[in-house]
């Protein structure tokens, strides 16, 4: 069959593939390729076992793999054949010299653009998915423009706002889908080009085009507001701890004013996942760079919350628990950063877990998806933990729940069966808020929630 347009994407990860595949569902008459440097993840895609869990993408993955999508560790050669290359490769915080720990790491980045320009032999444009440090494709247009000149670039910023857990019903029906561009003619002409292939699928509304570097910024923007409004009611979840008010019903007569909406407002143990910390690092970093410290202090203080949060629910396990964890069995319900992913990166129960052990507990961690992801993480403190899928027999025998993750399963579980299974007394610490805390109360169970009265007999 002849294809209409072939697309690239260099990097295999969270953003890359799942964006891919719902492309090459939507448009059959494009040929949609994903490359990336590391083959056992091009094989695994090429597999039954797919390297990242999301709902419902397997179904769309068999449907079109084959047809007109394709997986391939081939780099290079894809770069050669393909018009439209979409740029998804990591970009984590750097660990080193300038801006380490806030800024952002763009070696593989700027490697890709060099590959790029080193292996085009006809015009192309390339589009950055990932998300960037405002200024990056200026930084990624003249490494492309320093070749000989036949071969031209256009350089477009296309950030990707879907979430891990839910991204096949994002990609499907996006709130927005955002392009930006140069304001030439040749510019515009690439963005047109973006907008058609998304056209297949997304209504022109919801389409919206800008000058490349608010586009750039706006991803930063989206997600640093998002982890705002995290750390706003966990700060408040705090001050109800200390009152007799209850976070879910201050979140709840918050959120139905419609200016402020209720989403992004449920209390727990602090946001995780690849993105909200890296991204708002980077928002400072770029504020100070610019002059603007009191900007930089300003969302900083989101990620200082988000730490508080974390620091005051290990403080309330160890005083709760009579000032003493040394010996003791604690069940670690979920370890994924969030539910419906098996994604572990910046999960608070990294953190977490890491403080138990330095309490000499003994852990046990349970999680239907993130198992080895976890144990990967908690590599060095190996032989200290134990891996339990199951969460009855991970309980049995603990003298604590540390709810972490906000599992569907986990507010159905038969907490009657496992408290029998329980060391006494039983305690509950919902780091999520999501059982049913005056049930456990009643079968025996101290309940410690987020933001609420304790339910405790101590
Ligand atoms: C986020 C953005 O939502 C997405 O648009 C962007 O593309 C990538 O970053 P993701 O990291 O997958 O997506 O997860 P998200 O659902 O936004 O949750 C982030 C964290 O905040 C999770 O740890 C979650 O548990 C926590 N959270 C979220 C809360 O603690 N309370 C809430 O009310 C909402």
């Amino acid at each position: 069959m002849k294809f209409k347009k072939k697309i690239l994407s260099i990097g295999a990860g969270y953003v890359g593939a799942p964006s891919m595949v719902m492309i090459a569902s939507k448009c059959p008459d494009y040929k949609v390729t994903v490359v990336d440097i590391n083959v056992s993840r091009i094989n695994a895609w090429n597999s039954d076992q797919l390297p990242v869990y999301e709902p419902g993408l397997d179904a769309i993955v068999k449907k079109t793999r084959g047809r007109n999508l394709f997986f391939s560790a081939d780099v290079e050669k894809q770069i050669q054949e393909n018009d439209i290359i979409f740029v998804c490769v990591n970009t984590p915080t750097k660990t080193f010299g300038a801006g380490a720990g806030m800024a952002a790491d763009l070696q593989y980045w700027e490697k890709t653009a060099r590959q790029i320009l080193e292996n085009s032999q006809s015009s192309k444009i390339v589009i950055e998915k990932s998300t960037l440090p405002i200024k990056t494709a200026q930084a990624m247009e003249r490494i492309l423009a320093s070749g000989n000149g036949d071969v031209t670039f256009d350089v477009l910023s296309n950030p990707e706002f879907m979430a891990e857990g839910t991204a096949v019903s994002d990609l499907e029906n996006p709130d927005r889908v955002l392009i930006g561009s140069r304001e030439t003619q040749s510019g515009l002409a690439a963005r047109a080009e973006l907008v058609k292939i998304y056209s297949h699928w997304v209504s022109p509304e919801k389409i919206i085009t800008s000058n490349i570097w608010s586009a750039e910024l706006s991803k930063l923007v989206a997600n640093a507001f998002l982890a705002q409004r995290v750390s706003s009611i966990n700060a408040i979840s705090a001050l109800c701890e200390k009152t007799d008010a209850d976070i879910s019903e201050v979140a709840r007569a918050v959120g139905t004013d419609s200016r402020i909406g209720s989403k992004f407002l449920k209390a727990g143990i602090g946001f995780g996942g690849s993105c909200f910390k890296k991204d708002i690092l980077n928002l400072v970093y770029l504020c100070h760079f610019y002059g603007l410290p009191e900007v930089a202090a300003y969302w900083e203080s989101v990620v200082k919350i988000n730490e508080y949060q974390q620091e005051r629910f290990i403080a309330n396990v160890l005083q709760s628990m009579f000032n003493t964890l040394a010996g003791k069995k604690i069940c670690v319900l979920g370890f994924a950063f969030k539910a419906d992913t098996g994604d572990t990166r910046e999960s608070p129960a990294i953190n977490i877990t890491r403080k138990l052990l330095a309490e000499h507990a003994e852990v046990v961690i349970t999680d239907p998806k993130a198992l080895t992801n976890a144990a990967m993480d908690l590599a060095q403190d190996a032989g200290k933990i134990r891996y339990v899928e199951d969460p009855y027999q991970a309980a049995a025998g603990c003298h604590a729940l540390v709810i972490m993750t906000d599992w569907d399963l986990y507010r159905n579980l038969d907490y009657r069966k496992i408290y029998k299974s329980m060391v006494k007394p039983a305690f509950i610490f919902d780091g999520r808020n999501i059982v049913d805390q005056r049930k456990c109360f009643e079968i025996g169970f101290n309940v410690f929630p987020i933001g609420k009265p304790a339910l405790s007999r101590l």
